[in-house]
């Protein structure tokens, strides 16, 4: 097991004054200080530290998760204009423009028939295909190069003196020992099962809906059956024709949340894919990995407590359809990470304050639009004829309308990041 990658605590012979990693050993109990802990090496965690430290903030970065199972977990891979140029600009991942594709567009199927809708031409701006792991290795890689504090194998285990301007992390370390960590702020990007959700938003939860299908989702060896992705509704449910490489490609296809990934032959697997595809011929091969993704729509009811405060999965959650989940992280960070600068640059808490306040207005939107695109493109099980007619006539007012293939791909592409 990889104990820790950190390799570069800043030790500090400074007085209490010092913010960054002091150590005391209290007990068996190791305590250490830092000016933002964040629990989470996600895309949220990863990126923020490095937005932190361009800016002189010191972090620790804690996951539970070794650097490998972080490094390895196949995500959805759309990233908006904005989370490239956040990306690249700030020097976390040069990969993802020259390894990434670009893409200008996608196609909407539907009663048999593809309509492009054209990002380049409705809104100027694209979307590029680089998976979420890859933007992950691009991050541990920066952050161990500045020789940045992350630690895997260690799980954070409750947030203590959350309503304090010292907040501390219990954690346990990969070899059982307790670790604290007592921080100006604690970030909590820990995803949806993670402990900072429940710290911040106690017995109140969050706003929260479910869906009555998942995904069925397939990684196979072909070469990509189309040169975009393709959303398609149909009769027998909504199918998604997604890419990795030249030679590895990922299929969805709407399933019972209960389904098991093992009852299908690779045959019926394809007999479905492309009967939810008509007008399309799919490039078959290998199915090498196959799993059922439930999903749900979530915002938690608070963002911030004290100083413990919500990124990411740990704040909200998104149905994959309209590819907002990693977005969405990015998009709370770079908020996030301007607000930090002035509370402990300058200062000034009315940033963090209404942190909470400014990132909802994007998470809202990114929840119709998930929310949106979902609905629009699934069957629902108890779906009558009614309401089938009713989702052909909506698919056709968005794509036969420039003000509605121009919605599509603003939301697609992103809304500007408060930067
Ligand atoms: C994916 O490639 O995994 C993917 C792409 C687009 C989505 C969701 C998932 O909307």
């Amino acid at each position: 097991m990889i104990a820790t990658e950190c390799g570069g605590i800043r030790h500090s012979e400074d007085g209490p004054g010092e913010d960054a990693g002091r150590f005391e050993e209290e007990g068996h109990t190791m305590t250490e200080r830092t000016q933002v802990a964040i629990v989470g090496a996600g895309p949220a965690g990863l990126l923020l530290s490095h937005l932190l430290d361009r800016a002189g903030i010191a972090s620790i970065v804690i996951d539970a998760r070794t650097r490998e199972e972080i490094e390895t977990t196949i995500r959805a891979g759309i990233l908006e204009q904005g989370t490239v140029e956040v990306l690249s600009e700030s020097g976390a991942s040069d990969r993802v423009r020259s390894v990434g594709h670009r893409h200008e567009g996608i196609e909407l199927r539907f009663e048999g028939e593809g309509h492009r809708i054209d990002f380049a031409a409705t809104v100027g701006r694209a979307v590029w295909l680089y998976p979420q792991h890859e933007v992950l290795k691009d991050l541990v890689a920066a952050r161990l190069a500045a020789v940045q504090d992350i630690r895997f194998g260690v799980t954070a285990d409750a947030v203590d003196d959350v309503e304090t301007d010292r907040p501390r992390v219990l954690a346990t370390g990969p070899d059982g020992e307790r670790i604290e960590i007592e921080a100006d702020v604690v970030v909590g990007a820990d995803g949806s099962r993670g402990v900072t959700r429940q710290a911040v938003t106690g017995a109140h939860g969050g706003y929260f809906r479910e869906y009555p299908f998942a995904w069925f989702g397939i990684l196979c060896e072909a070469p990509p059956s189309a040169d975009e992705l393709i959303y398609s509704n149909s009769p027998a449910g909504f199918a998604l024709i997604s890419q990795r490489s030249a030679t590895v490609q990922r299929m969805y296809f709407q399933c019972d949340p209960d389904e098991d990934p093992e009852r299908f032959s690779e045959r019926e697997l394809w007999d479905m894919l492309q009967e939810r595809v008509p007008g399309t011929t799919l490039q078959e091969g290998p199915i090498f990995q196959r799993d059922v993704l439930r999903f749900r729509s979530f915002v938690a009811h608070r963002l911030l407590r004290g100083r413990v405060v919500l990124v990411g999965d740990a704040a909200h959650t998104v149905p994959p359809t309209g590819a907002k989940g990693m977005n969405l992280a990015v998009a709370d960070v770079v908020l996030l990470a301007d607000a930090l600068r002035a509370l402990l640059l300058e200062g000034d808490d009315r940033p963090l304050e209404a942190f909470p306040e400014r990132a909802l207005e994007r998470i809202w939107k990114a929840q119709h639009f998930s929310w949106w695109m979902t609905s629009m493109l699934h069957v629902a099980p108890d779906a009558s004829d009614f309401d089938r007619r009713r989702q052909v006539g909506e698919l056709r007012s968005v794509v036969e309308s420039e003000h509605g293939r121009a919605y599509l791909a603003e939301a697609y592409t992103g809304w500007p990041l408060a930067r």
